[in-house]
């Protein structure tokens, strides 16, 4: 008898997952009809808050926040958004407590492993993975899996995710700013040109971000992408990143579609 319950009610959220899948799917046909964000990025922020809140034990935040983060990039994707830049670890995050540091490292390492499975939503979408940042400052067991990943996800040319760990913005302009001396350097030419540091950034594997997502209610930039979002919109939902969720992006890209003409009408004036 129990069996069949349980039977039962798996089958029943089969039937209710199926339903949603087929809703959002329509939801999505009538948002594409508008001009669609090319590339976003979020700031996860606010899953410690989230796992106080909840009275779950540390580090289960972190946890809920990967799961919000693949619900959210498969409705990214879904929608047809070609590049998803995330923020999951800081440079400035290395001062955090040894032991929140260490559970972090060890969540980031299983879950970068995890992409490389058969079912994950890597292979589902043709993800190319890129990881953005000072990788040097990771474990070796950290950056082998980054490294592996995004050598077999290298030929995938459908959509792009960029992770960006031991990352921030002025870390990665000096940089630039040194790759682009030590060319200039080796081939004798003259002064360093904007064209020469971009080029030289790791982020020019993607366009500059058109909506910026920031959880939690917190406004600030966080040294994140700050070369990248000189136009960005950007959008501070209240919710905590494990809460982020469909309504949250609908409402972001709605927002970007009705200041659309705005701005490409600003682009072209100052070009
Ligand atoms: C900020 O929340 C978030 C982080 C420091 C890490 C987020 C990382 C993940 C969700 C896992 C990502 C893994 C991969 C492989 C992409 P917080 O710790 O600052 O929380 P608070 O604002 O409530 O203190
Ligand atoms: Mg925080």
């Amino acid at each position: 008898m129990v069996d069949q319950i349980r039977h039962m009610c798996v089958g029943i959220n089969q039937i209710l997952e199926q339903i949603h899948g087929f809703s959002r799917r329509c939801l999505f046909r009538v948002i594409s009809m508008g001009p669609l964000p090319i590339h976003l990025a979020f700031i996860m922020d606010g899953n410690r808050r989230y796992a106080k809140k909840q009275d779950l034990e540390d580090g289960s935040g972190h946890k809920a926040g990967f799961s919000a983060l693949m619900s959210m990039l498969q409705y990214c994707y879904e929608l047809g958004i070609k590049y998803v830049t995330v923020y999951a670890f800081s440079i400035d995050n290395f001062r955090r407590k040894p032991e929140e540091v260490r559970s972090l490292m060890d969540l980031m390492l299983e879950k970068i492993k995890s992409l490389l499975d058969k079912e994950s939503i890597v292979h589902e979408y043709g993800i190319r993975v890129y990881f953005i940042g000072n990788l040097a400052l990771l474990s070796d067991q950290v950056r082998a899996a980054a490294e592996e990943v995004m050598q077999a996800t290298a030929e995938n040319s459908r959509v792009g995710l960029l992770v960006c760990v031991a990352y921030n913005s002025t870390d990665e302009i000096v940089q630039a700013v040194k790759k682009s001396c030590v060319t200039k350097l080796d081939r004798d030419m003259e002064t360093i040109q904007l064209v020469d540091i971009e080029e030289n950034m790791q982020m020019s594997v993607a366009p500059d971000p058109d909506i910026l997502i920031r959880s939690s209610g917190e406004t600030r930039l966080s040294n994140f992408l700050l070369w990248q979002t000189g136009s960005s919109q950007l959008f501070s939902p209240d919710a905590l990143w494990p809460e982020i969720g469909l309504r949250h992006l609908v409402w972001a890209i709605l927002n970007f579609q009705k200041s659309h003409s705005y701005f490409e009408k600003k682009k072209k004036k100052q070009m």
